[in-house]
């Protein structure tokens, strides 16, 4: 990700950063600002059920430009009145109790490294919910890098990523600030090769999301109990077949999700498909949805596009304009 330099506006006492940037030791700051990313599944094979009740996957994330941001405060090492870590965020439908993956990820932290300040998190919320964009995953990573950078980096990247792991399945790889394969339950992640990630990073996309949202749980299980359409051998095969040629990301585009959130969500392959025959886009589902995605060529005419997502989705329909980090 192409990440800002260190800005201060007041010494040491604010500063801006992305998540995935590594930061020196001295002076720790009081405040830190973070770009917490949405992020899009450009393949997500969904390869077989594991024994510990989760799902085991292949899968290339690539984060976007567009995203929320997340403000870590810390105050002084006295007991805070309802506790260690607050969070306040300016969209009244995110939960602030200890389900929001924000304060889970900094108990994660403070049980890890005895980090015993305050911190007042404050979270500007623009990635929609329940969409498949990993919105919740990211802002936990961006907690994790948050309060490492307010402690002057007590932990180092393998650990941040173990801690990251532990609070969601997908939050390790917003660790990575770049496009990144996932397997395992998601926790497994490695960098893109270069010249593979060199084919999406800075191509443009469109975010389009209905208003009703999908549940992750319940995706993996419709998907667990139709059977998975790509096994292990054949996603890593294509997978590999990919990054080694030099076909454009147009060729990679898979994800297992689509055929069962497509049956009982038709409003998606509807649009789709009009999509596909109107515009020649290659439109995917992102995650287990219910938030879809396009790249765009450089003369894809975006308004007419926008205009045919509200003319089918409402003018409730999220939509947005981004580009692969
Ligand atoms: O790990 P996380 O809390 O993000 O996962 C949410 C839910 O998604 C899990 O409870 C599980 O039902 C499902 N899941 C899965 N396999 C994965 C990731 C998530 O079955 N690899």
């Amino acid at each position: 990700m192409d990440a800002k330099p260190r800005e201060l506006k007041e010494k040491n006492v604010y500063s801006r950063a992305v998540v995935g940037q590594c930061w020196d030791r001295v002076n720790p700051p009081q405040s830190v600002t973070i770009f917490s990313p949405a992020k899009i599944n450009l393949f997500l094979a969904v390869t077989g059920r594991r024994a510990d009740g989760y799902h085991d996957l292949v899968s290339v994330v690539a984060p976007l430009t567009f995203g929320d941001e997340l403000t870590a405060e810390a105050g002084e090492r006295r007991p805070a009145p309802g506790g260690q870590f607050s969070l306040e965020c300016d969209d009244p439908a995110v939960p602030l109790d200890a389900t929001n993956l924000v304060l889970r990820a900094a108990a994660a932290f403070a049980g890890a490294t005895g980090w015993a300040s305050p911190v007042k998190f404050r979270l500007t919320k623009r990635i929609p919910m329940a969409a498949g964009l990993g919105g919740g995953s990211s802002n936990a990573a961006a907690a994790l890098v948050a309060l490492n950078r307010l402690s002057g980096a007590v932990l180092d990247r393998p650990a941040l990523a173990g801690l990251a792991a532990q609070v969601g399945s997908d939050c390790a790889v917003f660790l990575e600030g770049a496009p990144a394969v996932m397997r395992g339950r998601g926790e497994r992640v490695e960098a893109l090769a270069a010249a593979a990630a060199r084919r999406l990073r800075g191509r443009r996309v469109l975010v389009f999301k209905p208003s009703f949202g999908v549940g992750t749980p319940w995706a993996y299980a419709r998907l667990a109990a139709a059977g998975t359409s790509l096994g292990a051998d054949d996603a890593e095969r294509r997978l590999a077949a990919w990054v080694g040629g030099t076909a454009p990301a147009e060729d990679l585009l898979f994800n297992s999700f689509e055929p069962v959130v497509f049956r009982k969500f038709i409003a998606l392959p509807v649009l789709l498909g009009r999509l596909r025959e109107r515009f020649g886009l290659a439109p995917l589902m992102s995650g287990s949805g219910s938030a879809c995605f396009a790249l765009l060529g450089d003369d894809a005419p975006v308004a007419a596009i926008t205009e045919r997502i509200r003319d089918a989705w409402g003018t409730v329909a999220f939509v947005e304009a981004a580009a692969i980090a």
